[in-house]
């Protein structure tokens, strides 16, 4: 086992009508508060409505910044930052789900140290003050709601990744699946697929570490067992809770304890599809983690056989990936780039593109070069 830190400071509030509490809660941050969602989903599912009300019974002064689109960019945490300077916010709450949250953690450190969003993205801010994050999540998949990271784009420099810091985890979250029962099934399928691949990422990671092994285990099955039975039954609670609470823990921390890394090669390669093609986030994962699983075979080939005796009773190798790509198949999900409109010819710049951003993921002992990032996207091309 590797030596880690475990920190989570965020409290969670999950579960039926819990924003009935936000209003005191908030009101115990701050008087001012920015109130940040994306293009409109959270009008119609109730939330900012019960957000609002909470906030207006406080007494506290509002200020909204909507319209914060899917694989979110930097412009909008730089424009949302100037409105609550301006505003003399004194904390964020998010309305939605991990582009909306991504956004407000960023927003959060541009105000409290008057910079900009590119400079925190790059770690070229040395954060000391950071506004209080407050989430209310309506969509479940990314675990924005309990960690540090946040993932934004620069279209100019053609760049999206990760940046965590441990001012950006909320301060509180909360979480009632009733939000997310009128998440639309393509989304709803692209929640459970990137939770999956949340503890893949971990499970590939650098370090033995049996205890996070088996979390990582319990959440892909609690995915692959709950995730058929809600496609079927959008609006059943009692899954959606399910699928909430399973996104959550596969980036939250629980399963990378005891490594020193995750993986998260296939998120990077993920991200160039998104910079290009403004692809889902895991619609990208579909297609990504399949093909590096085929190509990193001789390097991770014992983690693949150990995942398939625990998941599925089976070590075969090949079985297993299938099964994966079988199951992102059936939540609706591409898993060739053919899949997603694309075809050889979009080889070339895909690869130069990784290639530039340096995709290799941050296990040391499987870091990608240029020639297994081109085997990648061949496999990525692969007929189905
Ligand atoms: O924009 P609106 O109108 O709100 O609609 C959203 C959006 O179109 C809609 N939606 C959200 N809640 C809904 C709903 N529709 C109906 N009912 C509801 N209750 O769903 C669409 C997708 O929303 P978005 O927030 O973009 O999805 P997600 O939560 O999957 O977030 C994706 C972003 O998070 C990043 C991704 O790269 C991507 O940019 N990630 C963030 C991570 C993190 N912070 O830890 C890790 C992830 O690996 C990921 O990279
Ligand atoms: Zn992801």
């Amino acid at each position: 086992m590797e030596n880690f830190i475990a920190y989570n400071p965020t409290k969670v509030h999950f579960g039926k009508d819990v924003v009935g509490t936000l209003g005191k809660t908030v009101a115990g941050l701050g008087k001012r508060v920015l109130l940040v969602y994306g293009k409109g989903s959270v009008l119609r599912n109730g939330s900012y409505q019960d957000t609002l009300d909470q906030l207006d019974e406080a007494g506290l002064e509002i200020t909204e910044y909507g319209g914060i689109k899917p694989n979110p960019v930097i412009e909008d945490a730089d424009a949302a930052a100037r409105l609550g300077k301006e505003k003399q916010v004194d904390l964020v709450v998010a309305v939605g789900g991990g582009s909306a949250i991504d956004t407000a953690k960023v927003i959060a450190v541009c105000i409290g140290e008057d910079c900009k969003a590119w400079d925190v993205m790059k770690g070229r801010v040395d954060i000391k003050k950071t506004l209080p994050i407050i989430a209310v999540l309506t969509l479940a998949a990314t675990a924005s709601e309990m960690n540090s990271i946040a993932v934004l784009q620069n279209d100019q420099e053609k760049e999206k990744f990760g940046y965590r810091h441990p001012s950006m985890f909320p301060t509180h979250s909360f979480m009632d699946p009733t939000y997310s029962c009128t998440v639309p099934p393509e989304h709803t399928g692209y929640g459970i697929v990137d939770l999956i691949a949340h503890a893949l990422e971990n499970y590939f990671g650098m370090g033995e570490a049996s205890l996070s092994d088996r979390f990582a285990e319990g959440i892909i099955l609690e995915a692959m067992e709950g995730g058929p039975e809600l496609m079927s039954k959008l609006e059943n609670y009692d899954l959606r809770a399910k699928i909430m609470w399973a996104a959550s823990n596969a980036l939250n921390g629980i399963t990378a304890s005891g490594r020193a890394s995750g993986d998260f090669a296939s998120h990077a390669i993920g991200h160039q599809l998104s910079l290009l093609y403004d692809t889902p986030h895991a619609a990208s994962l579909s297609i990504t983690f399949p093909a590096w699983m085929k190509h990193m075979k001789p390097r991770i080939g014992h983690r693949l056989e150990k995942l398939g005796t625990r998941l599925f009773g089976d070590p075969s190798i090949e079985n297993t990936i299938k099964r994966f790509e079988e199951f992102f198949k059936s939540m609706n999900c591409p898993v060739r780039l053919q899949d997603i409109g694309l075809d050889q010819a979009n080889w070339e710049e895909i690869v130069t593109l990784m290639n530039k951003n340096n995709c290799q993921g941050k296990n040391p002992e499987n870091l990608l070069n240029d020639q297994d990032r081109s085997a990648i996207v061949d496999r990525m091309l692969e007929p189905n």
